[in-house]
């Protein structure tokens, strides 16, 4: 059906085909011990189930990056779940008569994979990072061929929870059913922008035909979502190397405002009769410029931008390493809503399923390779493998990735340990040569946190764009040595909060620890190192050679608890804007009131159910884009507020220091630039809890096996107020097409397994995520609490 549809599309039913036929390897049988088996489903993280406990990964480390001299137990640092030791997965590829090549490719295997074909060693990767591709043809044959993989994880080789096993997809391509011996190099296509206006675009495309010969033809089609754009046949520049270069009229450029795809089409034909097609290869591709300069800053189709990013680390919390496509589009859509333009994979290769998630949804990426160069930031962490493994690790990341449009910039590092030496100047100018040379259209930075010692060696001035980690205060005189002549906020923030948690009396700490593991929303809470969010805008207001920032973090994420290291249960983090079950943080709409300039922002906290603190101090904030607003207790004003540039916290937010609590109604009436009146919230004390309030953020998805849908559960009283405390415990229960699949309240000093049907609120909230099976129909989450004998049900269709 395919190739007739194919052969529609070219207009011609008189060609034979030949081409590739790609599979995603989805069924393995998985081991920890190689003796007893489970079915399991590819991607497939064996770690995440738990149980949680100190003794997974139990470190007694000194954390040099955050100033530790002496060592001490890190209990949750790597998120104190079980994915140290070996797994195993093997599987069942059967391969058809006539095949010219067989590929495999994984996008990421954790870690040290080995693979062997059919008992015979084909294969192996050191970094559970990197995507790589095996050549596995001399080891198949016509028939069944059995695959099998090998993983170990060490310990201590981590500063976060990097999972265990095949947690991203795996693929199997057989080339050339009919014979014919060649076909693209996924790789080789090479797909850029050189100029690009509202009027004409100047593109520039490579492509390699693995045993290409002079009388094979290479034809080229772009088209939009109505037409074809041009047809052209690439100029071969030797044998198998193609070239051409094409004018678009009139682009649609690719910004995350407008992620305007193109869909290119390559179709390889054995000679000039085009009567053979050997190969063809599809990409969605997008037309759009980057640059850096002194005089512009960053730029994105020429227009300067200021980069409103957040850093990710890779997992997808309660679902753990394991990528699925729904839940990373999950993130980029909340992420998005609260006006964020850029995501940077922190500190590793992103899956290629988020980078074309970010190519159609409009996210720019920084895409990170390392955490560690040569010297160890854990004992047996990637400086293991650096001095082997690092140019072949850059080179698959930039040839995996070098044609998402979502990409701007590449990164070679992160607060790598090496910034004052001479050395590490000249590896760094290295690897960056290494993206130039397969990539010479993205800039390459990395995050830097020793500035004097980097621009003491030349470290920092050998970068395309310098990136800075923290230390807002050290930019002036950074930028004094920099010839770049701008610098990046490469990692900002780190302020920490616990959804829903408010601590009195409300002060700016950078070491604040409280006996239940928990810190305050107020955010006013940051680490030694790091600073609030308003000292980083303050700086990209000021500065116009600030070209933007990535906060850290977008989402909590499993390990590194900081300030709780040491304090067991404490297994995440707590740096998200949006908690470990992707609810938002107060922070998030502080980030929104300044990102979003499409919409207005108002958000008041705390909330306003405080039984006890009667006639007691209870500070209120507004985040808002407004200027100005007026706070009521039960009618009674508590006056009119400004924001006030020169001041810290008022710079950005609009404050009530004073306010004392009294039960009932908190309303914030906000005014504009010129004094109208231009909106208003109202926050209320909760009466009795009465309901179990199922929202799902989709309520229809596909009966495919992986598709989800997040369901936010909230305990509420009969009008729908959030019961802000509760901590009930709820079960749940999955019935029709679907299951139950995981749970998350965003609590990090929560043991409860993710993957059991039964968890507690954590302030009043929490998300389960169901997953839809084969069969299209629906499913129905029932959510039970036994304790005040409520249930709460929702339905969402499966198609
Ligand atoms: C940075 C580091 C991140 C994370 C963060 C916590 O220095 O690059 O990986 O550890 O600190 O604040």
């Amino acid at each position: 059906m395919k190739k007739l549809l194919l052969a529609y599309l070219l207009g011609c039913f008189t060609v034979s085909f030949a081409q590739r036929t790609t599979v995603q390897l989805e069924k393995w049988n998985f081991s920890r011990d190689s003796i007893s088996w489970t079915e399991v489903s590819v991607p497939h993280d064996w770690a995440i189930a738990g149980p949680f406990d100190k003794k997974w990964d139990l470190q007694n480390v000194a954390i040099e990056q955050n100033g530790e001299t002496e060592k001490t137990e890190k209990s949750g640092r790597s998120g104190a779940l079980p994915w140290i030791g070996k797994g195993y997965y093997k599987t069942t590829v059967s391969i058809p008569a006539n095949y010219s090549a067989v590929q495999l490719f994984f996008d990421g295997a954790m870690s040290e994979p080995t693979v062997r074909v059919n008992g015979q060693p084909a294969g192996y990767w050191a970094y559970g990072y990197n995507a790589f591709r095996i050549d596995i043809t001399p080891f198949v044959h016509q028939g069944d061929n059995l695959v099998e993989v090998s993983l170990n994880n060490v310990e201590e080789s981590s500063r976060w929870y990097p999972g265990g096993g095949l947690y991203r997809p795996v693929q199997l391509t057989v080339f050339g059913t009919e014979g014919q011996q060649q076909h693209f190099d996924d790789w080789g296509l090479y797909v850029r922008t050189l100029k690009a206006d509202a009027k004409q675009a100047q593109l520039s495309i490579d492509a390699v035909l693995v045993n290409g010969t002079k009388a094979n033809q290479v034809e080229l089609a772009l088209s939009d979502s109505k037409h074809v754009q041009q047809k052209v046949m690439m100029k071969r520049v030797a044998d198998g190397r193609y070239h051409a270069d094409i004018v678009v009229k009139n682009p649609q450029l690719w910004s995350p405002e407008t992620p305007y795809l193109y869909d290119l089409v390559l179709t390889a034909y054995n000679n000039s009769s085009r009567k053979v097609v050997l190969d063809a290869l599809n990409r969605r591709v997008g037309i759009r410029t980057v640059s850096v300069s002194k005089e512009n800053g960053f730029q994105l189709n020429g227009v300067t931008r200021k980069i409103k990013g957040v850093c990710l680390h890779h997992d997808l919390g309660p679902l753990g390493a394991a990528v699925n496509k729904a839940a990373l589009i999950r993130q980029i859509r909340i992420m998005k809503e609260m006006g964020c333009d850029a995501i940077r994979t922190a500190h590793n290769m992103p899956s290629t399923w988020q980078m074309e998630i970010c190519d159609s949804m409009g996210m720019m990426v920084m895409a990170e390779s390392f955490d560690m160069w040569i010297y160890p930031k854990c004992q047996n962490g990637y400086a293991r493998f650096f001095n082997d493994w690092s140019d072949r690790d850059i080179e698959n990341l930039v040839l995996n990735h070098r044609n998402h449009p979502s990409i701007v910039m590449w990164s070679i590092g992160n607060e790598i340990p090496e910034q004052w030496s001479e050395e590490g100047r000249e590896i760094a100018r290295h690897l960056q040569d290494i993206c130039h040379r397969l990539d010479p259209s993205r800039p390459v930075t990395q995050g830097m946190d020793k500035a004097e010692d980097a621009l003491k060696s030349g470290f920092a001035q050998v970068m395309d764009v310098p990136g800075f980690n923290y230390r807002v205060h050290k930019y002036d005189n950074n930028i004094k040595q920099l010839p770049q002549g701008f610098l990046l906020g490469s990692e900002t923030a780190s302020t920490v909060s616990s959804r829903g948690v408010y601590r009195f009396p409300v002060e700016i700490s950078d070491h604040a620890t409280y006996p239940d593991g928990q810190c305050s929303s107020y955010d006013t809470e940051y680490c030694s190192w790091s600073n609030l969010p308003d000292d980083d805008w303050k700086w990209q207001d000021d500065k116009e050679w600030v070209i933007g920032e990535f906060v850290w973090t977008g989402f909590d994420y499993l390990g590194e608890p900081t300030p709780y290291d040491e304090y067991w249960p404490s297994r995440s983090s707590y740096f998200g804007i949006c908690d470990l079950a992707g609810l938002p943080k107060d922070r998030y709409y502080l980030y929104r009131s300044r990102w979003r300039n499409d919409v207005h922002t108002i958000h008041l906290l705390p909330h306003w159910t405080w039984p006890g603190r009667e006639g007691v101090v209870t500070p209120v904030y507004c985040y808002t884009d407004y200027p100005e607003a007026e706070l009521f207790i039960n009618g009674k004003s508590q006056g009119r507020v400004h924001k006030n540039v020169s001041e810290r916290l008022d710079r950005y937010r609009l404050r009530w220091n004073d306010v004392r609590y009294e039960p009932g109604e908190l309303k914030v009436v906000v005014y504009d630039g010129q004094g109208m009146k231009a909106g208003e919230q109202t926050v209320l004390t909760a009466k009795t809890p009465a309901r179990l309030v199922l929202d799902p953020d989709r309520t229809t998805i596909s009966a495919d096996g992986n598709d989800l849908s997040f369901v936010t559960v909230s305990l509420t009283d009969q009008q729908g107020t959030l019961i802000p405390a509760a901590a009930d415990q709820l079960t749940f229960k999955v019935d029709g097409n679907g299951r139950f699949l995981a749970a998350c309240n965003g609590d990090a000093t929560s043991t409860q397994s993710f993957t059991q049907p039964v968890m507690r609120l954590f302030n009043g909230q929490l998300v389960v995520v169901v997953q839809a099976d084969h069969t299209p129909g629906s499913l129905t989450l029932t959510v039970t609490d036994r304790q005040r004998n409520l249930t709460g049900e929702v339905t969402i269709q499966t198609r």
